[in-house]
Parts: C-alpha cells; structure tokens; sequence
C-alpha cells in the first residue's frame, strides 16, 4: 500500500488533470485587451479550486503572433503583451505554492521569421552558414521560379517560399511546414541541437514541470526532401522520420537530470497507433495528447473502439493514456456534438453547419463525466469548464488565424475557439479586462460567466468542479485500468477498480442503472432511476 502511495505522488503526470491556458485569450490584467500573465495570476484561485494538478500554457516567448505565438522570435523570454520573464517566474512560483506544476509550449520544428537565426541567414545571402540551420534550396525550373519540391504547407499553398538576396534579387527558397513566417529548422544541423537543450535547460532551471512539444512528429526529414507525387507513404518524408527519437532520448536524459519528475507531452497528429506509441516508450515522452478520441463522433461503438485502441496502444510501452476533447486548434466539443456530424477533421470543420446547442451541452456534460473517469490522464481547455461553443460568426476581417488567409479565405481557422474567457458581468467584455477584448464575446455569454456558473449547482463549471475534486480523491481514478460492463447497445459503462463505475447513455432511451450502485454525480437528473438519453453518471458500487 505504502508503495502504492509513493507511486502515485512520484509519478503525478500519470493521472493528472492539465488545465490548458491560452494565455492571450484567458484574462488580461493591465486592460489592453490581450489576456497576459498578471490577469493569469490572478486567476490562480480560481485554476486551483476546479481541482487541477498542472497548467498547460501555450507559447508565451516574443513573436510577431504570425500564428498566435507559435513563431516564436526569442525562445528565452516573454512576449512583453504577456509580460516579463519575472513575472513567469512568480507564476510558476506561485503556482507552486497552491500545488499547481506549469507545462510550457516548446516549438522545436520552426521558429519566426523574425528570430535572429533567420534574419541573420536572410541578410548574409547564400552560402551563409546561418542559412545552414533552416531548409534553404534552389527553386526548380529555369529561372529558379518553382519551389524545389511539391511538399504543402498544412495551413494550404506550398511549403516553400522564395527569400530575397541581399542585393533584392530573387534567391533560394526556404522550406515552413506552417506559415511562410515559421521557417522549419533543420535538425541535421548540429548546432539546432544544442541551442534545444540549452533552452529545455533555461526553463527546467527556472522551475517548469514539463513541455509540451509542438509538432513533436515533424522536426526530422526524409534525407533528399522527396517529392510526394500524390503519394501518402507511412511515414510522410516531414512527420514521423525514425530520427526524431533519438532527439526525444536526448531530452529525456537532460528532464531527468532535474528533480520532481519533469514531464514532455507530445503533440503528434499521427494515423498509426503502434508508430504513435513509439514516441512513449520509456526512455522518450512521458505522454501524449489523444487525437483519434477527439475526432471521434458522439457513438458509442465508435467511442469504445478508440478507447480500446488506446489502451492497447498505450500498454506495450506502459505510457498512461490522455483525454483530450477540445484545444486552441479544434472547434470547441459543445458545437461539434450538437451537429449531424459530431466528428472533428480539420480537412472539414463545418463551420456553420447546423448546431443544436441544447443536445451538444447535455452531450459535453456526459462527455465531461466520461473523460475525467477513463484511465490515464485528462486535458481541460480554458472555457470548456464553462460550456462555451465555437463562435463561428466573427466578422471575416476580425479572423487573425493565418489559416483564413492560406486556404484562400476557404476555412474560417481557428479564432472560435479562441474567444477571451467572460469572467462576470452582464455585457463584454465580461470582465476579461478593462479594455476591449481582441476578438469579439457574443453577448449571449452574459449567462456562461464564471461569475454566474459559480453560483449555479447545475452548471457546467460546478460539475467539472465536482467532477475534478472526486477524481482527486476516489483512488479507482486517474492512473489504472478499466473493465467494460455490457448496459446494452448504446451504452458505454466501466467499472474501475475499487468500487467505481461510469455510465454513459449514447442511446436514444432512458437506461435503467445498476441498482446495487450508490450514485456519486450524474450530468443532469434522473428520471425514474433511468439515466436518459446523452446523459452520464458516476456510481459508488457496493
Ligand atoms: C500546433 C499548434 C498550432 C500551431 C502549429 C504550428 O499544431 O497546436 O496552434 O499553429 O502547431 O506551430
């Protein structure tokens, strides 16, 4: 038992709740309308009390917010919007003290364009070794005019773009999985590795608890960048190349040279499971965020599959899984699960397509209840808490996402999920600051404050409150496994060892609950002893 103990607090990372903040958008303390880190200081309260073992910040390094921060320009300092690298401090400090560990944003596959590395190798001209840490190459064709493969940006249009010489004529090109002002890094090169761990170092020192590595699958290329030709091989020549383990080896000595267990989580948008798994071996990432669950539609057959595929991915390398339902790059679950289609694909987010909000709430509610019980650790992103939807009618010269702008003005991007959080008050900006939020609130928001959920027992943010404190302190949750119980077609209902089950009603009937059970929580009330349709509950079984 004593070890059993000891297991749990040393290894926090395996059932912990990660609260995620976008910083920008979750409270801005010296009201120039950008969320920064005095508004998320004074927010800690309020982080603690929803029952949160860490916070995952996104970037808060200087960038020109090409891409909301994730070209970053100096990679050990703090984007003076946000704030000062004191203040960071004080942050992770004071987090500290409310038992609150801080995951940081690491972008390792690109930079800005901005970053003193790339405008050095910009303004030395070719043949610079400064350009010999990015991805410069002759365009093809006769005058140099066409870019040296057919790679595509994922944010649209080609991968590649053209620099200009020192002398302004037209010269290589260099190579941005994202947008043109994200310049990829070229990892052959040895001196990109030890700016890495220099900076892991800088952090590590500074006290943060993990990182959080953006496009963890993407930093090694395929020697001889190929062309696609309309070709999909497994792996593609930019994600997922063997090399990139070596690299997460390598850093996983440099956190384990530091005490407190320093995590890294992964983000890695990646089709086979067993390649996925292999970024969580022992030696590599601690864990990684869980994308098939996210996509997957609200269906129960559905559901258990990518449960169970999760689990027997996870298993072989001992990695705790995660939950995931909702991020900054994804359109927020409320909206998704009250549409004909409840998946998520970023080829098609059915920007507004038609949404019964009512169902997608009770849904979110049920789903809320399912994610914080299943084994493993569990992602919460800022406004989730509070039920808040995508907000899918900004006006288009609002849009800041580059997403809009790459695809030809064809997908709306990510700005939706990234509305700044209605705090309290009755109009916007709804105590996010003093001064006008940098996207718009929908007034409708007034109902879905912090300020009034505070108050409701029935809202949102009272049953993850409820539901986060429970899984501090029922021993069945977090970390572990699960056994299926058969509740009929429809239903997705585990047990959890000791004495805990999850029941989820997917089905379009009341189902009748075990009536050995105690009931801890449900999502909304019974009727009869049935949980109704898109419903869940937490049971304490006899
Ligand atoms: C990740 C981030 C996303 C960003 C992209 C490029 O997918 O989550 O927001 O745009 O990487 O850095």
């Amino acid at each position: 038992m004593a070890e059993a103990k000891t297991t749990t607090t040393t290894r926090w990372w395996r059932g912990a709740a990660i609260y995620q903040v976008y910083v920008r958008s979750f409270a801005d303390g010296n009201g120039d309308g950008v969320g920064d880190l005095q508004g998320l200081l004074r927010k800690l309260p309020y982080i603690a009390e929803l029952g949160i073992d860490a916070i995952w910040l996104n970037p808060w390094y200087p960038s020109p917010m090409a891409d909301g921060g994730y070209d970053v320009a100096d990679y050990r300092a703090i984007e003076p919007l946000f704030g000062s690298l004191v203040e960071a401090e004080k942050l992770i400090d004071e987090a500290h003290a409310l038992g609150i560990k801080i995951i940081i944003d690491i972008v390792p596959n690109h930079c800005s364009d901005q970053h003193p590395w790339f405008l050095q190798a910009i303004a030395e001209g070719p043949d610079s070794p400064a350009r010999e840490l990015f991805w410069f190459r002759p365009g093809k064709g006769e005058d140099g005019s066409e870019p040296p493969n057919d790679w595509q940006s994922r944010f649209g249009g080609p991968a590649w773009s053209r620099s200009t010489n020192p002398d302004g004529t037209a010269g290589d090109w260099y190579l941005h999985l994202y947008s043109p002002e994200q310049p990829d890094f070229n990892w052959t090169n040895r001196k990109v590795h030890d700016e890495f761990d220099d900076i892991l170092r800088f952090w590590l020192d500074r006290g943060v608890d993990g990182f959080r590595i953006d496009v963890a699958d993407g930093l090694v290329k395929e020697d001889g960048l190929p062309d696609l030709d309309g070709r999909t091989p497994e792996p593609l020549p930019f994600s997922d190349q063997d090399g990139v383990h070596e690299i997460y080896r390598h850093w996983r000595r440099i956190a384990d040279e530091y005490p407190g267990e320093r995590i890294f989580v992964g983000e890695m948008w990646l089709p086979d499971p067993e390649r996925f798994a292999r970024y969580l071996r022992e030696d590599e990432l601690h864990s990684a965020f869980n994308f098939d669950f996210l996509g997957c539609p609200w269906d129960a057959a559905a559901l258990r599959g990518v449960i169970d595929d999760t689990l027997a991915a996870h298993a072989p390398v001992g990695a705790p899984p995660t939950w995931v339902l909702s991020n900054h790059d994804v359109t927020r679950h409320v909206t998704r699960y009250g549409r004909a289609d409840t998946s998520f694909d970023f080829g098609d987010r059915q920007h507004l397509a038609t949404t019964d909000f009512e169902l997608g709430t009770r849904r979110a509610r049920a789903a809320a209840l399912l994610t914080t019980s299943l084994p493993g650790g569990v992602y919460v992103y800022q406004g989730e808490e509070l039920g808040l939807w995508e907000v899918e009618n900004l006006p288009d010269e609002l849009r800041e996402d580059p997403v809009w702008v790459r695809s030809g003005h064809t997908d709306r991007g990510r700005d939706g999920c990234r509305i700044p959080i209605p705090w309290g008050g009755s109009e916007p900006p709804f105590e996010f600051g003093d001064g006008t939020a940098w996207l718009p609130q929908p007034e409708e928001w007034s109902d879905f404050t912090a300020e009034v959920e505070a108050a409701d027992p029935d809202s949102m943010l009272s049953l993850y409150r409820t539901a986060l404190r429970l899984r501090r302190t029922e021993e069945a949750l977090g970390d572990g496994d699960l056994t299926w119980l058969d509740l009929g077609p429809g239903v997705l209902a585990f047990t959890r060892s000791p004495g805990f089950a999850c029941v989820v009603n997917l089905s379009p009937d009341p189902v009748p609950l075990p009536d050995h059970a105690g009931v801890l929580l449900t999502s909304d009330p019974l009727h009869d002893g049935a949980l109704p349709s898109d419903t869940a509950a937490w049971l304490r079984l006899a």
